[in-house]
């Protein structure tokens, strides 16, 4: 089975520091990058909506030079017919060096994986996790902060059904002394899988709130993210939680100078616009710095497989 990225732990500390050192070195040498792929075919299939991961996925491989095969809706796919994922993964293997792949189901990612002949990259399957969003966290966090270690992580929103928080929180545990806080509504909380398996299992330090305000002080970074609406079974319940933390200037007062503030974004009410131009708030530049990892990790991917 060739190499493919399915969880933010099948990349060691080491892989990580390598493919930021390419994401920062690209970012200042992009010519030298700029031909790397060239012949080489990127497919992404995209059986959930997006706009950032899939055009950034789209962007950083004509940034290297190469070209993209893309399905952006499962109902004018084969899956639509019946088609297995299983199948899909051994059908595209035909055509496309590398695959970006986007799946309602949770292990969808993984069985693309077992049957492709070429290295598979989740790009979030269902509210499991989400890799590479974790990849342009890290980035970010390096860039903003220059240290992933001593860092005060709070988490606030859908922490139940936000996937992109259950990869970073598996990512930022390898790191000494990174305390987090957990901040959602009591029906959002962390699963009790990440808590018991990454968390406590790691003799990690956390609390989880219901209060952001409270928390905001001793915050290093605050990762806001969206109520996620598509994972819900009853529109009232969406409706009674959706705007449980409405960040604002206000709320911010307490807050650390050199706070920075995070989202994969899309955004919905969480973030004031008022919060954009406030040199605390990060989430645009997260979108630039996923393109340069995912760069980076096509790059590592398509080596490893012998694609280049
Ligand atoms: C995230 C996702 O898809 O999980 N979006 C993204 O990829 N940047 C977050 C979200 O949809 O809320």
């Amino acid at each position: 089975m060739v190499r493919s990225l399915i969880d933010i732990t099948d990349l060691s500390t080491e892989e990580l520091e390598q493919l930021t050192n390419t994401a920062l070195d690209i970012i200042e040498h992009p010519a030298d990058y700029a031909h790397l792929c060239a012949g080489k075919k990127l497919a992404t299939l995209f059986f959930e909506p997006s706009t950032r991961t899939r055009l950034s996925f789209e962007a950083a491989m004509y940034e290297l030079g190469g070209n993209v095969l893309s399905v952006t809706d499962a109902a004018s796919s084969s899956a639509a017919k019946g088609e297995s994922v299983a199948d899909t993964a051994k059908v595209i293997s035909c055509y496309a060096d590398i695959i970006a792949m986007r799946h309602p189901k949770e292990g969808a990612a993984l069985v693309a994986a077992m049957n492709a002949s070429i290295p598979v990259i989740n790009a979030g399957d269902g509210g499991h996790c989400h890799p590479t969003q974790t990849l342009a966290d890290l980035l970010t966090i390096r860039r903003e902060k220059g240290r992933y270690s001593d860092l005060t992580v709070g988490l606030c929103g859908d922490l139940k059904f936000g996937r992109t928080v259950h990869s970073l929180i598996n990512a930022l545990a390898r790191y000494e002394n990174v305390r987090f806080v957990l901040i959602s509504p009591e029906e959002l909380k962390v699963p009790s899988y990440v808590k018991k398996e990454v968390l406590q299992k790691q003799g990690l330090s956390y609390v989880q709130t219901t209060d952001l305000e409270a928390a905001m002080p001793e915050l290093d970074i605050l990762y806001m993210t969206r109520v996620q609406r598509e994972r819900f079974f009853n529109e009232e319940d969406y409706l009674r939680l959706k705007d449980s933390y409405i960040l604002t200037p206000d709320k911010l007062r307490s807050a650390k100078k050199d706070l920075s503030i995070l989202h994969p974004l899309p955004r919905v009410n969480e973030i004031s616009v008022a919060i954009d131009s406030d040199p605390r708030a990060c989430y645009f530049k997260q979108v630039s710095n996923g393109k340069y990892m995912r760069m980076a990790l096509i790059l590592k991917l398509l080596k490893e497989a012998g694609t280049l």
